[in-house]
């Protein structure tokens, strides 16, 4: 739970000298509703909800789910429902329209507000709008953003960075092709929507880092999302008896993985800026026995880094440092298709639509930012103008459980997102 609960006058329930935030209606000067807003959002959280997150990869059954409790909540705001091949959800307003969200599938532990956040307050926006006969909206929850498959799929197959026929033989950890897990989304699937029919695209998201949260912020508008190379990497050397094989004799693959890994850290150093990270975040042992020398080890290797001659160097970095683990420790190396996003940076015209409404809702209380993380932003960005802001996560924790954000945050986030979409 967030530090700090948003109440409305009416509910009566602001006690003075008490640290909660207290706005009266003459405060709440845009026509959204804050109230139904935080309802939908809830709501969502319900959708795969564990302790406090959320469990929704990306074609399971809380992902199509929460994706058909969103598509009646467009189609009772207004907007005609459309989930294309991909299973990307539009709401879609007549005719041009800025186009508002981000997406609503989570990593395999994830947080309630990865994504969720910009869903609903661009369906809060679009309702609103056509409530008050605004401009044009349309919504979006994008497919696979936070990569069962690869990297951002939905919006990458959308905007055309990858065909629908290679994305279709990417496979999840488990070996699932995305062809049969989109199988599931049946009748569901209607005719592609035409990227043409946006004027841009803003997406709302949590910070995902310590910044705006320890500076005491509560925007962060976003300058450039950073770029991102993302690979499988499999080290398959020979299983034998753990009692028995000799320790020279060994081609042990967990022994590869782990040589690897500390002279990767070593040599990287002399080419990463601090703001460069890598990791290695999912690993497979085989036969993952005690008993057993492993015989294969397969594992993910991502780095990401705002310049993509750093990114490029990273990678003759690791492509030479598996060569000479795998030299000496007599292992086989294969590789898994390089997947990746290069960086971008924002549109600047509507980067300042989101300055000036930032500026209104939290004077003094905004910065321009980069992005660490990666978000559907980035692949859009091929289609039609685009830009994003930032709400403080507190703790600067995401893509764990514990994610949260005041909901004073999340308001003020709805608010600059709705005052940058001209629906105030
Ligand atoms: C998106 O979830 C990312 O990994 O940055
Ligand atoms: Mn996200
Ligand atoms: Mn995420």
């Amino acid at each position: 739970m967030g530090r700090t609960r948003f109440v409305l006058v009416n509910e009566g329930l602001c006690p003075s000298n008490s640290p909660w935030y207290f706005w009266s209606e003459e405060d709440v000067f845009m026509a959204v509703s804050t109230e139904r807003f935080l309802k939908d959002l809830h709501f969502v959280r319900r959708f795969g909800a564990q302790g406090t997150g959320v469990v929704r990869p990306a074609y399971s059954g809380p992902d199509l789910g929460a994706r058909d409790w969103l598509a009646s909540r467009m189609a009772e705001a207004g907007l005609a429902v459309r989930f294309d091949a991909m299973g990307n959800l539009f709401g879609l307003a007549e005719g041009q329209s800025l186009l508002l969200g981000s997406h609503s599938d989570s990593q395999p532990t994830g947080g309630w507000l990865d994504g969720a956040l910009g869903v609903v307050a661009a369906l809060e926006v679009a309702r609103t709008s056509l409530e008050t006969g605004g401009p044009a909206i349309s919504v979006v929850s994008f497919q696979d953003e936070e990569g069962r498959f690869g990297v951002t799929t939905g919006s990458n197959v959308w905007c055309g960075g990858l065909t629908q026929c290679t994305a279709d033989a990417l496979t999840d950890h488990a070996g699932v092709t995305l062809a049969a897990a989109r199988a599931a989304l049946g009748e569901r699937v209607g005719a592609p929507v035409d990227p043409s029919q946006f004027t841009g695209y803003v997406e709302l998201h949590i910070e995902q880092g310590p910044v705006l949260d320890t500076a005491r912020e509560q925007i962060g508008v976003v300058t450039d999302i950073v770029g991102i190379r993302d690979r499988v990497i499999t080290l398959t050397g020979a299983q034998n008896h753990a009692g028995t094989t000799p320790m020279h004799l060994r081609r042990d693959a967990f022994q590869g993985l782990s040589a690897f890994n500390a002279m990767l850290n070593d040599r990287l150093r002399n080419v990463v800026m601090p703001s460069t990270v890598w990791t290695i975040g999912h690993v497979a042992v085989a036969p993952n026995a005690s008993s057993i020398v492993p015989g294969q080890v397969r594992f993910s290797m991502q780095w990401r880094d705002g310049d993509i001659a750093r990114l490029d160097r990273m990678q003759s970095v690791i492509d030479e440092t598996l060569a000479q683990v795998a030299d000496a420790h007599g292992l086989d190396v294969e590789l898994g298709p390089l997947l990746g996003l290069d960086p971008v940076t924002m549109d600047a015209a509507l980067q300042a639509r989101l300055e000036a409404a930032a500026e209104k809702v939290a004077p003094g209380k905004w910065r321009l930012m980069p992005s660490g993380a990666l978000h559907d932003a980035t692949n859009v960005a091929r289609c039609m103008p685009v830009a994003m802001l930032f709400v403080p996560s507190i703790g600067g924790i995401s893509h764990a459980f514990e994610e949260d954000t005041d909901e004073v945050d999340l308001v003020a986030g709805l608010r600059v997102l709705a005052g940058a979409a001209g629906v105030a």
